[in-house]
């Protein structure tokens, strides 16, 4: 699987102080919502393009826009806050929604809900879900991706563990990660250490 860590200053220093137990929910949000920005940016990157005429006020030139804008999935909850950082920089982008919860015992995904177009054959992906631990809850919603006839699926992720990473590569699926860094491991809870907490109540409160 290709695995891109998004190893910038700017990526590094907002994954800090989301890492930080003394921000709040508040300053979490819009850390999360401006590393997106820039996960989305470099997971664009190799999309393809197409060009069309455009005239500037002083000569005609090419333009470029996306060939096919990718479908956006952010997975709930804690994907939501991906959601709009992701849609404003491809604004042309059509959303699906993925609903999991991770069991507190077996740490297997529950699904809840799942709103997706039927045919996903020739159209990228582009996953949202901050956390990449023991991978169930990805492999899951690639799953459903890949059952749709999706064979493009890129998962943007804020922090992944070795152990989903492995889980991921092994699934066969058609994907590639971007990620803001690969972390240590996962303790006994199946939570990402160093980490963060838990990305969804970070951001919400829990439940
Ligand atoms: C978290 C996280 C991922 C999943 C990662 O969600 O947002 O979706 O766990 O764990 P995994 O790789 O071991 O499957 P959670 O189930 O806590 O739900 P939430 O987003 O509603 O908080």
């Amino acid at each position: 699987m290709d695995v891109l860590v998004v190893d910038h200053p700017l990526a590094q220093s907002r994954l800090t102080a989301m890492r930080d137990a003394r921000t709040d929910s508040a300053a979490f949000r819009a850390a999360l919502h401006e590393l997106t920005t820039m996960l989305v940016y470099e997971a664009a990157r190799p999309l393809a393009v197409e060009h069309y005429p455009v005239d500037t006020p002083v000569a005609p030139t090419q333009g470029t826009r996306l060939a096919d804008p990718p479908l956006l999935v952010p997975v709930l909850r804690a994907g939501l806050g991906m959601a709009d950082a992701a849609l404003a920089l491809l604004p042309e982008s059509s959303m699906g929604f993925v609903g999991l919860a991770r069991d507190e015992h077996t740490f297997e995904p529950r699904a809840y809900m799942e709103s997706l177009p039927v045919d996903l054959a020739g159209r990228p992906v582009f996953v949202l879900d901050p956390m990449l631990a023991t991978g169930g809850s990805l492999e899951h919603c690639c799953r459903l991706l890949a059952d749709r006839g999706c064979t493009d699926i890129i998962v943007l992720c804020v922090l992944a563990a070795p152990e989903g990473i492995e889980r991921l590569d092994q699934s066969g699926l058609p994907l590639r990660l971007v990620t803001a860094s690969i972390d240590e491991g996962l303790n006994d809870k199946a939570f990402i250490v160093p980490g963060l907490g838990d990305a969804g109540d970070r951001q919400f409160g829990g439940m």
